[in-house]
Parts: C-alpha cells; structure tokens; sequence
C-alpha cells in the first residue's frame, strides 16, 4: 500500500480541487466559453494546489470525450489517461529551477515551432518560474509577445514578487489561498477512512496547525506517521515534528506554580538527554507564557488561540492562568533576554538555570 498520500490523493478533476473557488470558476468558464488565454501565472503558496489545477485545466483542453458546455474532464479517455500518467506528448511541464541553461531554452524555443502532434494545443507547464534565468525571461518575452496560436503557457510559482513585470503584464494571474484548518483537517478526515487509518481530532488539528494552509505538508506529515503508527494520536504527531510536547511545557509550567525548584533543575536537565535544545524549549516556554498572561487578563482572549491549541489545551491554559501567582511580566521579559543570550553563551543550560532561579523565589 502506498503511503505517499500526497500522490496518491492529488486532484484529478476541478471538483476535488478543495478551496480555490474563484480560480476555478474562472477556468472551467474560460473552457466552456472556449476562450483560453495564452499564458497564466498560478501564484500562491506551496501545496495550495498550483500544479495539481495546472494539470486539470490542460487535461479539460485536451478531453476528446468532453461535451461542449462541459468543462470538467472525463479522466478516461486516451488523452486523460496518458495525462494521468505523465505521458502526454501535447504536455510538457518543466521545473524553471532545473532548466535554467541556454541550451534548455534554445530547445523550447524549437520545441515551440513545431505544431501539436495529438491535440489542438501543446501546453507547457512551467514550475518555479521564479528561478527563470534572464536569458530564459528574455526568450519567454518573445514568445508570449506573439504566440502561435496552438501555444498555452501556465507558469506556477511561489514567489510572483521576483517575476520581471514585462513578464506579469503579458500572463492571467491567479492567486491561489492557503486553505482552511477546516478544510484541511476535513480532507485527512477522509484519507484516513478511506485507508483505514484510527485518528483521533485533535492530532488531525495539530497537523493542520503546522501545514499553515498547505494541503502537501499536511498530507505528507500524515502518511509519515501512518508509515510507522497504526493511529495517528497526538503523541505521534508531536513526536514525528519534534516539538516539545505540549504536555512536558505545562508540566514544567505546573513545577513552577507549585515553585518547585528542584524538579524544574531536573526537567531541563532530562530535557537535554531528549536531545531538544534549549532555545527551542526557551521559545515555546515564551510562547506558552504569552498565552498564560494574556488568559489571566481574560479568558475570553482565548480565541487568539484557538487556530493553534486543541480545546483540552486551552482547557489548561485558562486553568494554570487562574492559580499561577509568580510574576508573569517578569518572567516573560527575563525568557525574551534569555531566548536572546542562549544563542551567545558557551553555557547555554545557563540561561535556564538562571531563569528557574529567578523566577521561582527559594523555599525556606
Ligand atoms: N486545493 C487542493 N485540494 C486538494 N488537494 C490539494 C490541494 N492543494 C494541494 N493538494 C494536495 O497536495 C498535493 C500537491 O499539490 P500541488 O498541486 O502540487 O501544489 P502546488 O503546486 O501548489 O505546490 C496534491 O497532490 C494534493 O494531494
Ligand atoms: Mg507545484
Ligand atoms: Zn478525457
């Protein structure tokens, strides 16, 4: 069984293209209507679905089943699945980061010439367009100031900002969304039940999290734990991204309240065997703090968080807010200094030392 979830998951028709809705609409009516531009420029995020649509918008062009008013492809005529199998001489995609060289463009440029040997289009599919060198940007120019009419360019990138504007003025561009938490969780919801894989919400919320709106990243951090888990829990999921645990901060967190001295010492002193280090720790001590000081203001804050901790999270935060009694502005400041001495000491545990013999006054 594959476990390449990001592969075997990618999109095969403009209706499992999740999110993205304007840019869809746009492009099934352009097919419809059969009025296709010669070039766009698909920008936005990784694993937003760039490459995925760049594909289903060509395989559509390319249908020999579909019916005129349709714009979705039948995914199994000869083109379709020749498209579905990388092996459509009508499509070329090519990475801008490895075909940088003078040679490359000079055999685009001949390529370009000759007409389309299936379809009625030969459409290239240009990655990290970004990465184009000028010489490859001067050779496009030209090309896109007079294209044959058989010629359709979609460039995809992550960074429109480096493109040349004489390049931007010439392209539709379309700029693709980071996608929800509520899609995204919703989307691994469905791939574990279609691969039989336990999850609870949680973990799929924490992967989210860290995806940042990029479906990729979610999905490949799911198959990575599903490769060596039969459940994705959230344990596997803090274990498989090496933060520190959630739990082992509020335990920390829980030592300090009761000013316990000592088992503070011996978390980061074990901390050090886990083989975390300390600035990450400092940081996500930090972080956590933040949150401390801004629940004890008002609980209500608690919406700030609620796209980056689980409910039961925050369920402790908001608890440890209400008892702690140390100084929470002082502590906040002495992490930042400490966060900021760390990176410069021969002696980094010494700044967490210090920290926990400041911050926790001495038990008589
Ligand atoms: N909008 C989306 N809807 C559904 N799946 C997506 C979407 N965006 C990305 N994916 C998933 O991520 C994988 C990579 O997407 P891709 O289209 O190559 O992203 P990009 O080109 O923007 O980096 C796809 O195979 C698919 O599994
Ligand atoms: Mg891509
Ligand atoms: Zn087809």
């Amino acid at each position: 069984m594959s476990k390449v979830f990001y592969r075997k998951y990618r999109p095969q028709k403009f209706s499992e293209i999740i999110g993205q809705d304007n840019i869809k609409q746009t492009l099934q009516n352009a097919i419809k209507t059969n009025n296709i531009a010669h070039a766009y420029l698909f920008c936005g995020p990784r694993g937003t679905g760039k490459t995925s649509t760049a594909r289903i918008f060509a395989k559509s062009i390319f249908c020999q089943k579909r019916k005129e008013n349709e714009s979705e492809p039948c995914t199994k005529c000869e083109f379709c699945t020749e498209i579905k199998e990388d092996n459509f001489i009508d499509l070329i995609e090519l990475d801008a980061a490895s075909n940088r060289g003078i040679q490359e463009i000079r055999d685009l440029k001949e390529n370009i010439k000759t007409r389309p040997f299936k379809g009625k289009y030969k459409i290239y599919i240009l990655d990290e367009a970004h990465q184009l060198t000028k010489e490859a940007c001067n050779a496009l120019l030209k090309i896109l100031e007079e294209p044959p009419e058989y010629i359709i360019f979609i460039l995809a990138t992550t960074d429109p900002e480096k493109m040349i504007p004489t390049i931007l003025s010439r392209v539709q561009r379309f700029n693709f969304q980071r996608l929800t938490q509520k899609d995204i969780i919703q989307n691994l919801k469905n791939i574990c039940k279609k691969e039989n894989i336990t999850f609870d919400e949680p973990a799929l919320k924490k992967i989210a999290i860290l995806a940042r709106g990029g479906m990729r990243d979610a999905e490949s951090i799911l198959s990575q734990i599903a490769t060596v888990n039969n459940e994705i829990s959230l344990t596997n999921v803090d274990d498989l991204t090496h933060n520190v645990h959630f739990s082992n901060i509020q335990e920390f967190v829980a030592d300090m309240i009761k000013k316990d001295r000592k088992a503070c010492l011996d978390f980061i002193y074990h901390l050090d065997d886990t083989g975390y280090s300390f600035d990450i720790f400092l940081a996500n001590l930090l972080e956590y703090f933040r949150k401390l000081i801004l629940l004890k203001e008002s609980e209500s804050l608690e919406k700030l968080f609620i796209e980056e901790n689980t409910q039961e999270e925050l369920d402790i935060l908001k608890d440890q807010a209400s008892t702690i009694d140390l100084d929470l502005t002082k502590i906040i400041t002495e992490l930042s200094t400490a966060l900021y001495t760390i990176k410069n000491t021969p002696f980094p545990i010494l700044s967490l030392e210090l920290f926990i013999f400041k911050n926790i006054p001495c038990k008589k």
